[in-house]
């Protein structure tokens, strides 16, 4: 698709506060993809092959494009490392589900999509430090969350209490790990499980890290990062990452 104008682009972009790098010689600007410019180039618009992983997830999650982008390039990486993907906080199973498809196009090995959920809503949360009650996303059950996530040759539920549905886990190492479960607690436990067992170049999502619905999540990766190696990249769009380092 060709855009006109470069004037009205410069401007476009000066109005949202962008620098303009580089004056085009020509008024005339051809930019691939331009319907992805909004201004800037945001695939989670539905760019290639994100667009038929976005089908998928959505009707089934409450994670929007911009944060399933991020989890399904992190994927991309992740899955070169050979280990398992776990995810904590499946709900009705969309972002497991784009997992679950990511993994069944893309992995050379036996990795797994490990889910970890009670499918029946939150525990206990902690006044003035949650906002969420227990029973929230309570409108969830095991049996749809099998439905929606499918690929059954790799995925593995492990319903239950977060950490003790963690229990039965095999010592094997995790890649990706997307953990989505808003409240401190539930948090803290994912990340003194889950961190150890990290691969090195593994990577800890954090869905909920900058969410005003969730300052518990934030609180937990802040305290629990504090005192190791890694520094808790933030995203704007609400998401951390924590990218597990090599030892020594
Ligand atoms: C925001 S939802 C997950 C959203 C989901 N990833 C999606 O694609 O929409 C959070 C989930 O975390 C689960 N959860 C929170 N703490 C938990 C715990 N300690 N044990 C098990 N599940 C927990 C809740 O049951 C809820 O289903």
């Amino acid at each position: 698709m060709s855009v006109s104008l470069t004037a009205a682009i410069t401007r476009a972009l000066s109005w949202f506060g962008f620098e303009v790098r580089k004056t085009p010689k020509s008024d005339e600007l051809s930019i691939p993809d331009a319907e992805f410019y909004t201004p800037l180039f945001s695939p989670w618009r539905g760019y290639g092959e994100f667009a038929e992983y976005l089908r998928l997830a959505r009707p089934y999650t409450l994670v929007s494009p911009d944060r399933l982008y991020v989890l399904c390039s992190l994927a991309g990486n992740a899955v070169r490392l050979g280990g398992d993907f776990w995810e904590c906080g499946v709900y009705k199973g969309g972002t497991a589900r784009m997992l679950a498809e990511f993994l069944r196009r893309n992995a050379r090995t036996e990795a797994k999509l490990h889910l970890f959920d009670t499918f029946a809503g939150m525990p206990e949360t902690e006044g003035g430090v949650d906002t969420h009650e227990k029973g929230d996303f309570s409108d969830c059950s095991l049996a749809a969350a099998i439905r929606a996530v499918g690929n059954a040759e790799r995925v593995e539920f492990h319903p239950g209490w977060i950490p003790e549905s963690f229990r039965e886990m095999p010592d094997r190492p995790i890649a990706l790990a997307h953990v989505d479960v808003d409240i401190y607690r539930s948090v803290w436990d994912c990340c003194e499980f889950i961190y150890p067992r990290l691969q090195a170049g593994g990577v800890m999502v954090f869905d909920d890290y900058g969410f005003p619905t969730c300052p518990g999540a934030r609180r937990a990766v802040d305290e629990f990062f504090a005192a190791r190696p890694e520094s808790p990249i933030i995203l704007g769009t609400g998401q951390a990452l924590a990218i597990r380092l090599p030892a020594g």
